[in-house]
């Protein structure tokens, strides 16, 4: 979905709820100071993060992703202020030199790779001595629900149809134990330092009361801090 439609996800992640009221503010509540900071954003998508560590004065930026598309539209946005290029996130990082970022995001991403323990255990290896991760997830209480062997302690590839794009779009993702996210971190020798649940905002129940009743009631996504 996101190379056929990267720029209809450009446009609608601007102002939506999901992404622009919910994950967003979630996610950068958690960042800290970015001035100064070395930067790296996986599975950057269209950019709305580089925008973001550009306007909070990062020192550098660099943003990856499977899509072609999307990288396209990153090096359009922002030229030489980032470097951006296309890198299949399951094989880890094979491209960064060891401990060179002060941070490194990862927004709603990983429920795309099969094992996460490429990844992890090349952000332990690009992150500075006391360099943090900040990612968010689908929930796993949530995903159960799309789970077709029954089994929380199952990781199964499964597919729901999502309207993000403006037309309905089936997209496949894994749902996974939050064991098996928690062991990942560890595993690769990062402690988990935060982990949230998401604060549902007023601007949600301005939007749409509907969804800010369910986002209340429902665990929608997870964000996790992680230090090295
Ligand atoms: C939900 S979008 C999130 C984009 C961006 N982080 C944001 O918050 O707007 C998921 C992104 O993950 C990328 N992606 C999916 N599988 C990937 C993989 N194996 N390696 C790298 N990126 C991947 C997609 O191309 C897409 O841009």
């Amino acid at each position: 979905m996101y190379s056929k439609f990267a720029q209809q996800y450009d446009e609608a992640v601007k102002d939506n709820i999901y992404n622009a009221l919910f994950e967003r503010p979630n996610l950068q509540a958690m960042l800290g100071d970015i001035e100064g900071k070395n930067v790296l954003d996986l599975g950057c998508g269209s950019g709305v993060y580089a925008d973001y560590f550009l306007s909070e004065g990062a020192a550098s930026v660099t943003c990856l992703d499977f899509s072609a598309e999307m990288v396209d539209i990153v090096k359009n946005k922002f030229g030489q202020r980032v470097s951006a290029y296309v890198q299949d996130l399951s094989e880890g990082l094979p491209k960064e030199a060891d401990g060179q970022y002060d941070v490194i995001v990862c927004p709603l991403v990983i429920h795309y790779l099969k094992d996460l323990t490429a990844l992890f255990s090349d952000v332990y290896r690009v992150l500075k001595p006391g360099g943090y991760m900040v990612f968010s997830t689908h929930h796993p209480f949530a995903d159960f629900e799309c789970s077709t062997t029954g089994s929380y302690f199952d990781t199964e590839l499964v597919q729901e149809e999502w309207n993000t794009v403006g037309t309905p779009v089936q997209v496949t993702f894994y749902r996974r134990p939050l064991v098996e996210i928690s062991n990942a971190i560890t595993s690769a020798g990062l402690s988990i330092t935060q982990i949230s649940e998401g604060q549902v905002s007023e601007a949600i129940k301005q939007a749409s009361p509907k969804t800010y009743e369910r986002l209340r009631k429902h665990p929608n996504f997870i964000f996790i801090k992680c230090k090295k």
